[in-house]
């Protein structure tokens, strides 16, 4: 991608190793856990750092210079979201949202279902729900909840992040809740949808999905799903936290029918710190006049003891309180940074390192790759996979220790995807789960993730296959190197934890 070395911040970062003959060094860290958290972009954080050198200040102050930079800041930085998206200003709205997706997608299913529907829903038969609407909330508005509760139905996929599946869970109970499965080689089962949607899809209010799988990067064909979900009636609100910062979004597309209803981001996953969330979409039509999000500083005209007047304006409306305003800038920023440097060269710089990881790794003997064949599915920015005989932490952490390779393992907060890639019982899961109520975790199952970002090179390539490959030959050595923790991690014997970074905070 051309990403010079300080075009994003730690990519210079030195890391003390040990090697497993004991020999201690240091390395240039290879960061590829880019699909957890991103590294921050440096021209992003001089942004920001100048943004808050003039004009540090609260939102909700326009009495002086900086506090109206603030506003406009954010403005911009919503705009920007907007646009990286595809959006129609006139229609579509930004909103800036608690943590990362988890926040965007919580709010959605809250606005989706407001509480007084979950409760009947919850509780009740389905049919019977807007009597019991009814019994519970009064007759003016049981009628609105009698409307929503006609489509009581969230469709969403087995391959979701927990972030796309258990916000919905909550919001319409287990009962109410399909789930799309996986293919044996991961990619959705399309087949299942339309059956799904061909049997109850007149029930359906919403078909949630991942744009891309944080554990597979598999990508979603989501403009044909949401023909599907629009078929039957069904709004289609695409998980994009892991989309955002390697594939083109396009909210509308020429055919309205493929296009879609709302989409959900998170900042931290494209180049900007903060853990920002952002929801995009129709909102208006939505959300209404209801104030879904908390109420407080910020989000009304007028207060006496007695009642309150909520702004009609919805963004002002639904971000009560002073906003994370530099992570909102940030993400902006992101976003533009994202849109100058184009997803054609992106997706082009990825599929190269992401062709290259799968066909070296592959080549190892005794290591087991996940997800769809490279030749079948050019998936986004992922790569899974694991030594046959070792365990998935011990893994990562000598890739860490020896090779200052920075991965993620275990299941990516996707256990029913993962569960199903590994081929896991219901009997292994009853066991494992059974074992972690006692704070056993050695025998939770789960894999290694490689991910990538704009800063990811040929070198960072180099360097896992390296030391892959040394795992795989060494297995018994590096086995009998390292002490297994009841907590799932390892440690290498005589070294423990002196590897890891100094704590920021001493106590003093
Ligand atoms: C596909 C997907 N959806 C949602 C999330 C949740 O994102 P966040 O932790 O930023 O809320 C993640 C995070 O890994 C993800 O990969």
């Amino acid at each position: 991608m051309g990403a010079e070395m300080d075009a994003f911040l730690g990519l210079e970062q030195q890391d003390p190793v040990i090697g497993l003959d004991g020999q201690r060094g240091e390395r240039r860290r290879t960061y590829l856990d880019s699909a957890a958290t991103t590294l921050m972009s440096r021209w992003v954080y001089t942004q920001v750092t100048h943004y808050l050198e003039t004009s540090c200040a609260n939102s909700h102050t326009h009495a002086h210079r900086a506090g109206r930079a603030t506003t406009v800041a954010i403005e911009g930085a919503r705009d920007a979201v907007g646009r990286l998206v595809h959006y129609d200003p006139g229609a579509d709205l930004v909103l800036f949202t608690g943590n990362g997706a988890t926040g965007a997608l919580n709010y959605l299913a809250r606005a989706l279902f407001p509480p007084e529907l979950r409760r009947c829903l919850k509780t009740a038969d389905p049919k019977k729900t807007a009597v019991d609407a009814q019994a519970i909330v009064g007759r003016a508005t049981a009628a609105r909840l009698a409307e929503l509760a006609r489509r009581p139905l969230v469709v969403t996929t087995v391959m979701e992040h927990h972030s796309n599946l258990l916000p919905w869970i909550e919001a319409v109970g287990r009962h109410h809740c399909r789930f799309v499965e996986t293919r044996p080689d991961g990619q959705l089962d399309l087949a299942d949808l339309q059956r799904i949607l061909a049997r109850e899809g007149d029930q359906v209010r919403v078909v949630a999905v991942a744009g891309v799988s944080n554990v597979t990067g598999v990508r979603n064909p989501i403009h044909a799903i949401a023909a599907l979900a629009h078929a039957v009636g069904a709004e289609i609100v695409v998980d994009a936290a892991q989309m955002a910062a390697h594939a083109p979004i396009h909210l509308h597309v020429a055919d309205p029918e493929q296009s879609l209803d709302y989409v959900a981001l998170s900042g931290h996953k494209m180049y900007a710190p903060g853990s920002r969330g952002a929801l995009v979409g129709r909102l208006a039509h939505t959300v209404g006049t209801a104030c879904v999000g908390d109420v407080g500083g910020g989000m009304v005209d007028s207060v006496s003891l007695d009642d309150y007047v909520p702004k009609d304006d919805i963004t002002a409306r639904e971000e009560a309180g002073t906003p994370n305003i530099p992570g909102s800038i940030a993400m902006g920023l992101a976003a533009e940074l994202l849109q100058n440097t184009g997803f054609e060269a992106i997706e082009a710089h990825e599929a190269e390192l992401v062709a290259d990881t799968l066909s070296r790794l592959g080549a190892i003997p005794g290591v087991r790759l996940f997800g769809p064949a490279w030749s079948e599915h050019r998936r986004a920015g992922v790569v899974t996979f694991n030594v046959d005989g070792v365990h998935h932490g011990l893994t990562a952490a000598f890739l860490n220790d020896a090779y200052a390779v920075a991965l993620r393992n275990e299941c990516f907060c996707a256990h029913p995807y993962v569960k199903r890639l590994l081929g896991i019982t219901d009997a292994q899961e009853h066991r494992y789960l059974a074992e972690m109520q006692h704070g056993e975790r050695r025998n939770v199952p789960g894999m290694v993730r490689a991910s990538f970002g704009l800063y990811s090179t040929q070198a960072d390539v180099d360097a896992l296959v390296a030391g892959v490959t040394e795992l795989a030959r060494e297995k018994e050595r590096v086995l009998a190197s390292y002490e297994a923790h009841v907590s799932g991690e390892f440690t290498r014997r005589g070294v423990g934890a002196a590897l890891d970074l100094p704590p920021l905070f001493t106590g003093r």
